[in-house]
């Protein structure tokens, strides 16, 4: 998902990236930058004995957590904020028709400049309800970041009056990348990922999961639930488990999905389950989806 790999595995010449730094070093016009590099930039090509006491002083994957710097849309106009590395920074959105589709599509503008260093990055997410993106910037210029076509009357409305949001890692690059060093584990579909998963959630939020005994089976009736009844599903392995951890991590929460039961005064049980917003959701949809709630209870008993 991020361009790790490709610019690490650039990385590897090491000595070569060491020795142009310096070359860089000697001939800068003393008058350019301030700081013509920030240690942490060029942290993967120093010696290990360096290197490693100031990776552990980043925060691992705290440093995953973006930070909201705005949105860019008709009604905010152009937005300002400071980045990790570029400390001007300014977007505005563009509505177009490139595409010829019902609603069009946009670009989003982003002008970056005042770098504190040569060599470092600005790593941005980009999101509307209904996509998420990213892109990074190393040099002070305009940049676009291009939406096609927008994925239906929703979202262009969503973007016309709220706009793309704007997320920065503020750890920069390094920062992302070793944060990702931590996180990447938890999305192996494997028992490494499992108990990676635990660990993660152990460390960060003192959760324990306790295995229990067998047999892996709960015997309980319909008639046994009662209103109120709360239901809890946790992944811990697989993609998907991996992005309920991080979930779990930043909102606080223990589970990963709800249902609470509840029985309607004929004593019908109902089932009220987690899950994501939708404007598009009808009422006549939502009443004959729960004619199979009983079922759904019941498949839920079935993995306690
Ligand atoms: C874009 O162009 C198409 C074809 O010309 C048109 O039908 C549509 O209404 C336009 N959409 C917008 C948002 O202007
Ligand atoms: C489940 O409970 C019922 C009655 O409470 C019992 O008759 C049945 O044998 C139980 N089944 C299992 C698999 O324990």
């Amino acid at each position: 998902m991020l361009p790790a790999s490709s610019s690490l595995s650039s990385l590897s010449n090491s000595l070569t990236l060491l020795l142009l730094i310096c070359t860089l070093l000697l001939t800068s016009p003393s008058n350019a930058l301030k700081y013509p590099f920030h240690p942490r930039d060029i942290l993967p090509v120093l010696p290990r004995q360096v290197s490693w006491p100031i990776l552990n002083a980043l925060n691992g994957a705290a440093d995953l957590l973006p930070a909201f710097v705005g949105s860019a849309s008709d009604q905010t106009g152009t937005v300002e904020w400071k980045g990790a590395c570029f400390y001007q920074n300014q977007a505005w959105m563009e509505f177009h028709n490139k595409s010829g589709s019902e609603f069009g599509g946009g670009t989003l503008h982003i002008k970056v400049s005042d770098a504190h260093s040569w060599t470092c990055m600005d790593l941005y997410v980009f999101a509307t309800p209904y996509r998420v993106t990213w892109d990074y910037y190393f040099l002070s210029r305009e940049h676009t970041l291009e939406f096609n076509e927008w994925e239906g009357k929703l979202e262009y409305e969503y973007v016309k009056n709220k706009g793309v949001s704007i997320f920065l890692m503020q750890a920069g690059m390094l920062g992302t990348l070793e944060a990702l060093w931590d996180v990447f584990p938890l999305f192996t579909n494997t028992g490494w990922g499992e108990n990676s998963n635990i660990g993660f959630l152990k460390k960060h939020m003192g959760a324990s999961f306790e295995q229990r005994p067998e047999p892996w089976f709960t015997n309980v009736t319909v008639e046994e639930i009662h209103s109120g009844d709360f239901l809890a599903v946790s992944k811990i392995r697989g993609r998907w488990g991996g992005f309920e951890t991080l979930e779990k991590w930043v909102t606080g929460a223990y589970a990963g999905h709800t249902a609470v039961c509840l029985r309607d005064s004929e004593g019908k049980l109902w089932v009220g389950e987690s899950g994501h917003e939708n404007d598009e959701v009808k009422l006549t949809d939502l009443l004959t989806c729960c004619d199979s709630m009983e079922l759904i209870v019941q498949r839920f008993l079935l993995i306690f």
